[in-house]
């Protein structure tokens, strides 16, 4: 097989190595990928992701096997309806089935007509109302702009202040541009988060292990949110009952509900789920794989990514195996990231009995330069969290934390 990814994160270098390790696969070309890839023998292409007809020309001219799409933006702008109009292969929802990532409003609806445990939501597009209604349900709250707002359009609100300051900047000021002139308010939840990710194919769902993303940039979950500065797996102190019920009580109802709405989802379901008193509940859905957590998910995976995906397209039962390990993964940021950060420094060599994916690096595979806030993350995996743990740790140990930043307790609230 020849498989192209679409993505140049670290969790399409996740991926593709994954897939790269197939026997059953020869070659992996990223589009565009990025340079720090091609340690791994991945074969970076220069497409933007937004060029279809040039992606597709690629897939024909190299008789690429199968098209697997890593972001949400490709997906929303119909990549995949444009490769199977090309009569291509491709793995990922459509721009319809993506709408549960791509709108709040249109992921609610399928929770409620579904009976799907989330938290209690309005939606508004009247400023006027909106600070009614924060008014009267008072805080803690949450404040979501409706659409994409590269994960920076969630306010958690623990004051009224906090609430009606963000619910002006979304809808009058329009600081998230078009995204925040619809808002959905949330009832505030509280409990352990958890990131529970399935491959889907109409009803049809395969559950991945669980793992949990770390938002905020600095330890003990303090500074901005951020798309996230690490993850590990498994999440021990999430029970396999909670986990259960999320499979039978979201990822199932969620893939009948879609296809019962006339938008059959077929691709990567995310759910980001609070444990709370009464279950787990959902507070967003994503339509593909989650980054970091893809990142420590794939080096549990026991079977061959490669031929799951492709059972899926041809319309086979995947087989799933997962190791009885930990993984831990540790993003490495450029200083002052989430706020605009450093450029240009040259990236550390990181030795150990460890993984290294690149995500905001340029030049030659040989001489990376930083070019990204979140610039590569260190994984490892080991027997336990805390074994993996100390081997990310001790290799990060060489990186100059004058012009980089990580967290320093990346797995630490599994041990609480
Ligand atoms: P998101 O960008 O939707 O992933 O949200 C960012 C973060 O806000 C999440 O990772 C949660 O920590 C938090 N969050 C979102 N919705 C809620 C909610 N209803 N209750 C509590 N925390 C939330
Ligand atoms: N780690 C959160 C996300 O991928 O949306």
């Amino acid at each position: 097989m020849k498989v192209l990814i679409i993505g140049s994160g670290g969790r399409e270098h996740a991926i593709a190595k994954k897939i790269l390790s197939s026997p059953k696969v020869s070659a992996v070309y990223c589009a565009m990928g990025n340079p720090g890839m091609e340690k791994d023998g991945i074969q970076t292409v220069a497409i933007q992701e937004d060029n279809h007809p040039e992606l597709i020309e690629f897939a024909q001219e190299q008789e690429i096997t199968w098209t697997f799409v890593g972001p949400e933006v490709p997906l929303l702008n119909g990549l995949v309806d444009d490769f199977q109009a090309a009569g291509l292969m491709v793995f990922g929802p459509n721009k319809q089935a993506a709408m549960i990532e791509g709108s709040k409003e249109f992921a609610k609806e399928i929770m409620v007509n579904n009976q799907i445990p989330t938290a209690a939501y309005k939606s508004f597009t009247d400023y006027e109302e909106a600070v009614a209604y924060v008014k009267e349900q008072g805080a803690p709250i949450v404040i979501k702009a409706d659409g994409l707002a590269a994960g920076k359009g969630v306010t958690v609100a623990m004051t009224l202040d906090e609430a009606l300051a963000a619910l002006k900047e979304m809808m009058t000021d329009l600081k998230f541009g078009a995204s925040g002139s619809k808002v959905v308010v949330e009832e505030f939840l509280e409990g352990e988060e958890f990131s529970l990710l399935a491959f889907v194919r109409n009803e049809e769902v395969y559950p991945m292990v669980i793992s949990q993303d770390h938002k905020r940039a600095y330890d003990q979950d303090k500074g901005p949110n951020t798309g996230g500065m690490g993850a590990y797996s498994p999440v021990p102190q999430i029970s396999e009952t909670t986990v259960q019920e999320a499979i039978d009580k979201v990822l199932h109802p969620a893939a009948s509900g879609m296809v019962e709405n006339g938008t059959p989802f077929t691709g990567i379901l995310y759910a980001g789920l609070i444990s709370t008193k009464e279950g787990p509940k959902v507070i967003e859905f994503n339509a593909r794989f989650g980054d970091p957590e893809t990142q420590v998910v794939l080096p549990r995976m026991a079977s061959d990514l490669a031929v799951i995906i492709d059972d899926l397209l041809e319309g086979k039962q995947p087989e799933l195996k997962w190791k009885e390990n930990a993984a831990v993964g540790v993003v490495v940021a450029a200083e002052g990231y989430p706020a605009s950060y450093k450029k240009g420094m040259a990236i550390p060599d990181v030795a150990g009995e460890i993984n290294v994916y690149y995500a905001g690096v340029t030049g030659e595979s040989e001489q990376l330069t930083a070019s990204g806030g979140r610039v590569f993350l260190v994984e490892a995996e080991a027997d336990t969290i805390e074994a993996a743990q100390a081997k990310v740790y001790q290799a990060l140990e060489s990186v100059d934390t004058t012009d980089f930043f990580y967290r320093n307790d990346i797995g630490d609230k599994s041990k609480r």
